[in-house]
């Protein structure tokens, strides 16, 4: 029966596959460190997601054990494993979308500029595969630290000549999720309501919430706007320190993942006004890259938008975010010229 899951042989690899009945229409997408904190809980979130009609699990380690449970959901997804860099090329073939969380997380003690060393190299082969396999697919690059990582993924692009600035979205929609979320505490309103563009970059003073702009319009005391801009910078590290050395977000992260990877294949579908904040390639500011809000299109980043009008907290915090993100960026480019 072609409806029931099929177990085949591959070079050794136990490969898994459940065929939709009707084969379903949708986007073809990869999760590269499917196995790790994150990977798991977003391959099981992207296997519920029905714009997904493949979903291809890829890590070092373990992908067949992950791909096996998984395939098991009755979700209209294809799940399909590799297995080691051997099989990098064969994950990446034909996607729509990738999806990286591969690479170390931080431990207590330690900032994401700690994690570079390893990332950086991990996200540099990584990218060198999407440029042969699948260089038209969108990039949703999770590894931190993301203010070099995604420099570093663009570089590897430009030397490929395949760089496309609309495609190369560096993921920052937990910050986003966290300032929803803490501003809802703080004013007593449902977090689903409310949203916070969270502009900069994605670590410690880079991170900036821009709370004269949150919908619906609040105001804020100095005191809670010193309290919410201070634990939605922080808020990765109150996480890294409750887990006391086993890892960073990873359950928030991939429910902020799925998300974001959503809002990008509803742009591709073609629907309107799909809009989100992400680090991107960007002339908002004089710096290279910056997060803000993006509209999501056909072809990954439609348009982007300026910054608003900010207040002189949000602009002495916008230099403060500046001075650090031009490093990170610096170190990131460097790291593929050199
Ligand atoms: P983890 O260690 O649990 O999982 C990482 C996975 O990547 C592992 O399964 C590992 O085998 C795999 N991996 C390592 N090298 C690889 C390679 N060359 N190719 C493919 N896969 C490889 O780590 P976790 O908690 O899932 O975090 C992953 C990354 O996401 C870290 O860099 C972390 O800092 C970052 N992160 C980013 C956030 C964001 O907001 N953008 C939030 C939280 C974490």
């Amino acid at each position: 029966n072609p409806n029931y899951p099929k177990m085949e042989g591959s070079s050794g690899l136990q490969q898994v596959s459940c065929r939709a009945k009707g084969g379903a229409p949708g986007f073809k997408v990869a999760i590269l460190g499917a196995a790790g904190g994150i990977g798991q809980p977003l391959a099981m979130l992207m296997k519920m997601n029905p714009l997904v009609s493949v979903l291809h699990l890829y890590d070092v380690v373990n992908s067949p054990g992950v791909t096996a449970d998984i395939s098991h959901m009755d979700t209209g997804a294809v799940v399909r494993c590799f297995l080691g860099q051997s099989q990098l090329e064969d994950a990446l073939i034909g996607m729509d979308l990738v999806i990286i969380p591969a690479g170390v997380p931080r431990k207590p003690g330690m900032t994401r500029d700690d994690l570079f060393n390893i990332n950086a190299g991990i996200v540099k082969t990584l990218c060198e595969g999407i440029t042969k396999c699948c260089p038209n697919a969108i990039v949703n690059l999770i590894s931190n630290p993301v203010n070099s990582t995604v420099p570093i993924a663009a570089e590897v692009f430009k030397k490929a000549g395949t760089y496309d600035p609309k495609r190369l979205l560096g993921v920052t929609m937990l910050v986003v999720v966290r300032a929803n979320t803490f501003v809802a505490e703080v004013m007593g309103l449902d977090p689903r309501e409310v949203e916070v563009p969270v502009v900069g970059g994605h670590a410690g003073v880079t991170i900036l919430p821009l709370l004269s702009q949150v919908k619906p319009p609040c105001s804020f005391t100095p005191e809670e706007t010193d309290y919410l801009t201070s634990r939605i910078q922080n808020g990765g590290t109150e996480v890294v320190e409750a887990k006391a050395g086993a890892g960073s977000a990873t359950l928030s992260m991939a429910y902020a993942a799925v998300k974001f990877a959503d809002a990008c294949l509803r742009g591709l579908r073609g629907d309107a006004s799909v809009i989100q904040c992400a680090f991107v390639a960007s002339q908002v500011t004089e710096l290279p890259f910056f997060a803000s809000k993006v509209r999501l299109g056909r072809t990954g980043i439609d348009e982007i938008y300026p910054l608003g009008p900010l207040n002189e907290y949000e602009r002495v915090g916008l230099e403060k975010a500046k001075k650090e993100l031009a490093e990170s960026i610096q170190k990131g480019v460097s790291f593929i010229k050199k």
